[in-house]
């Protein structure tokens, strides 16, 4: 395994899944993680990621010094390569200008074992503000841009390598090279991890935070608290309960299919709770979206403990929290955009520990995982569903009639998708309620009804997405439908923006 200590950089994660995706075990890790607490992981390497501090800053975040006497070959990128210049005794200067964005390296070591066979030139990532002026002893210079005098650097005899841009980012050319010299040759690390093997390790992980302790898990219905319960399931078997709450914020359908599928097919445990009334009323007169996603992941945690208390004995709460909702909640150094309801909709006084055996990985790789653990394919690339589910796809305020139209209009959505043979081509899709109200005619008589977006979109994680280009007429029965067979809805519109700008979501 190659472990990546973790510096702040929003791109950490990336790096572990661009080592996992070369097959071998990766795991991000504190910074602050001891030497003998690495030596007991026998790690065949260690990356130092990037991060935001200067290494000059108060409480810059830094290493145990004696990782750099294990014998473990090193890794540093941008902070990474920055720290061990001034660990080891080279300089860095403070500059006052960010570089950000695209630069040429030109190499000036092409035997050099991160190198081998990649071209002289080549574009990178960088973003960094500080700059390595002098190497440690030992070190020498591997490559170099205009504005950086020390783009990367070795130490073979250590095997230290450290680069100042970003290896792990698609903009970096020849990054995954680089990556695989570092994991394969300089490393020696082989290929042998798969899905398999990360379900063990959880398996084991989970069996023993557990012990003999009992579980509580939410299942929303979509496809990651799914996974959870499958993977818990397999871990440690009737001592998980799961409680769905049916908030009545799902799609047409979705609750019945959910508990056909978990819990008459495989067997788990599940309470289901109608809870949609009470939702209701908490969202009452509610437009603000963040207040939204607060109400309604506290009443989720407040049925919960309701529930719970007639269970007795729950220790923990396990969640289908995923990567991409970790940083877009600002848990890392990254801005908080939406607070997710799985992460930063929690109320503080929670009585449960919680459990997030998915939390460090991508939206594919829990797919993968599901269908290791048995679900069915439709239902694991099923399209993703927000935990607040049709609350933020209704502008403005939610009432049963919005419900509704929010509803029928999304289940024919999903129908003509499925009919036209695209639903594994399209990532998401859905229809939002948009508050607007326009005049339009219908039969012999003016309307002055809703306008309801179709939103479709394509996207690897859902950190990114385009607009997708859907066909014409498909478009055009899709609206025709819509307009005819949902109520109070005149006008359909089509989104045709990307994220960024926009988000997925409308709120
Ligand atoms: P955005 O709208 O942030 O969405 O571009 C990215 C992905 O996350 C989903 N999403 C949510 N999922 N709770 C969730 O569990 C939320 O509050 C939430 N908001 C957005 C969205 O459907 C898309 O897949």
């Amino acid at each position: 395994k190659i472990i990546v200590l973790d510096f702040g950089s929003q791109y950490n994660q990336l790096i572990t899944r661009r080592i996992r995706e070369m097959g071998i075990y990766s795991e991000l890790l504190d910074h602050t993680v001891s030497a003998d607490q690495i030596r007991e992981l026998q790690p065949k390497g260690i990356i130092f990621s990037g991060g935001p501090m200067s290494v000059y800053d108060e409480n810059a975040y830094s290493v145990d010094r004696e990782i750099y006497e294990m014998g473990i070959p090193i890794l540093g990128i941008c902070y990474g390569m920055q720290l061990m210049v001034y660990n080891l005794g080279g300089s860095v200067i403070p500059s006052e200008d960010r570089e950000y964005g695209h630069a040429d390296i030109k190499v000036l070591n092409p035997d050099s074992l991160l190198f081998e066979g990649l071209p002289e030139e080549e574009p990178v990532w960088m973003s960094h503000g500080d700059l390595v002026r002098e190497l440690p002893a030992g070190f020498s210079k591997l490559a170099e841009s205009a504005n950086t005098p020390f783009a990367a650097m070795e130490n073979p005899r250590k095997k230290f390598y450290g680069v100042q841009f970003h290896a792990e980012v698609r903009h970096t050319k020849y990054g995954m090279d680089m990556l695989r010299h570092f994991a394969f040759d300089i490393c020696q690390a082989k290929a042998n991890w798969t899905m398999e093997d990360f379900i063990d390790t959880q398996v084991e992980k989970i069996r023993q935070e557990v012990g003999s302790e009992k579980v509580l898990l939410g299942l929303s219905g979509g496809v990651d608290s799914s996974v959870v319960a499958m993977l818990l399931h397999r871990a440690i078997g009737d001592q998980l309960t799961c409680i769905f709450v049916d908030h009545g914020l799902l799609r047409q359908g979705e609750a019945e299919q959910v508990m056909a599928s978990l819990s008459d097919r495989f067997g788990l445990n599940v309470i289901k709770v109608d809870a949609s009334k009470t939702f209701l009323d908490k969202l009452k007169g509610v437009t603000d979206p963040e207040q939204k996603r607060k109400i309604i992941g506290k009443e989720f945690i407040d049925t919960f403990d309701a529930e719970a208390s007639k269970l007795k004995g729950i220790k923990f709460l396990a969640q289908g929290t995923l990567y991409t909702d970790v940083i877009e909640s600002g848990t890392s150094n990254a801005q908080t955009i939406k607070s997710h309801h799985n992460v930063g909709g929690l109320p503080e006084d929670m009585q449960f520990k919680l459990i997030e055996p998915l939390r460090t990985l991508f939206k594919d790789e829990a797919r993968e995982l599901g269908e290791k653990l048995g679900l069915p394919h439709d239902l694991v690339w099923r399209q993703p569903f927000p935990g607040p589910g049709l609350a933020i796809r209704i502008l403005g305020e939610i009432t049963a009639d919005k419900l509704e139209i929010v509803r029928v209009s999304d289940a024919i959505l999903r129908e003509e998708v499925k009919n036209a043979g695209l639903e594994s081509e399209i990532w998401q899709y859905f229809t939002v309620l948009t508050g607007v109200r326009s005049v339009g005619v219908m039969g012999d008589g003016r309307t002055f009804d809703y306008t309801i977006a179709v939103r479709a979109i394509t996207s690897i994680d859902g950190m990114t997405a385009d607009f997708y280009r859907m066909d014409w007429d498909l478009m055009q029965k899709i609206s025709t439908r819509i307009v005819n067979e949902t109520p109070r809805v005149n006008r359909v519109v089509y989104d045709v923006t990307s994220k960024p700008p926009a988000t997925i979501e409308w709120e």
